[in-house]
């Protein structure tokens, strides 16, 4: 199995805490330079010196401003000799989907899609001239099973797997790989604020949420982000060259479709 990553340069967004952290590093341990990119620049300075390895280096923008995230990556990566693109970013905000707000879809939409797109955009010559390219998206199970309660989340990511699997076809032709990862339930910042606020929405203790989700999952409890960074790592290595316009569930079992 080749997982050598030595000379790819990777573009990680999302990647102060949780899941796009654990990539990071991953992607980093098995080689490659790794820019890192997230709001929190305070983060971003800290985690980029923990990288194992050298010459990584952070962009600081909030995805929720396209604009401002396009001259960010201009200024910082444009024409850049990039071969691994990972798409992640803070989930939308939870609540039923009748209630929501067209604005809310709107925020949610330009965070997840248009940012990934105008990331895509930029380096897609760099991946094409190399025939080598990997793009990771890090969405969630809903793409199988809506899930309860997530009603903005669950409409831009079945969005999100439509546009990878789309690009899946368009860009295989160039050795370029576009994938899904479908984390479950994962021990990350995200995953406590879930279970807070169904806490409050229930009246039930955050105990009690807890344990209910940990009994819906075969393999009786919560993923790790570093579970996820393996998986997203094969997936950018040569050997994940021929796994292309997947949906990957990490979830233990979760989801209950085949
Ligand atoms: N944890 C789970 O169980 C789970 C399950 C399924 C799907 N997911 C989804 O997977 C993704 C990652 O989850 P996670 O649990 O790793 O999340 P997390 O621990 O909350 O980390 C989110 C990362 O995204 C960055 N971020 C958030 N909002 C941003 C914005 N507006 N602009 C730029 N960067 C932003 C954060 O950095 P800054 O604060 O520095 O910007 C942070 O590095 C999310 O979309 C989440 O909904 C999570």
């Amino acid at each position: 199995m080749d997982l050598n990553l030595n000379g790819k340069r990777a573009l990680v967004c999302g990647s102060t805490q949780g899941m796009g952290l654990a990539i990071a590093r991953e992607l980093a341990n098995q080689g490659a330079r790794v820019t890192l990119f997230a709001r929190n620049e305070n983060a971003l300075k800290e985690v980029v010196t923990t990288l194992p390895g050298e010459g990584h280096d952070y962009l600081v923008a909030d995805f929720d401003n396209l604009e401002g995230v396009r001259k960010k990556a201009l200024t910082g990566i444009g024409g850049g000799d990039y071969q691994i693109l990972v798409n992640n970013t803070g989930g939308p905000a939870p609540g039923k989907i009748y209630e929501a707000e067209i604005s809310e879809f709107e925020v949610a939409i330009k965070r997840h899609l248009y940012v990934s797109q105008t990331l895509l955009q930029l380096l897609l010559p760099g991946m094409k001239a190399a025939n080598y390219g990997r793009i990771v998206n890090i969405i969630s199970t809903s793409v199988k099973i809506p899930i309860p309660g997530l009603g903005v989340s669950n409409t831009v990511r079945g969005a999100m797997a439509s546009w990878a699997k789309t690009m899946a076809n368009e860009l295989g032709q160039f050795g370029i790989t576009v994938n899904n990862i479908l984390p479950g339930f994962i021990n990350t910042g995200r995953i406590t604020s879930l279970i807070s606020n169904r806490s409050k929405a229930q009246g039930r203790t955050e105990e009690e949420i807890k344990a209910e989700m940990v009994s819906s999952i075969p393999a009786g409890r919560f993923g790790e982000s570093e579970e996820i960074a393996d998986c997203a790592t094969f997936l950018c290595s040569p050997s994940g060259a021929y796994i292309n316009g997947t949906s990957l569930r990490v979830d233990g079992g979760r989801t209950g479709s085949i």
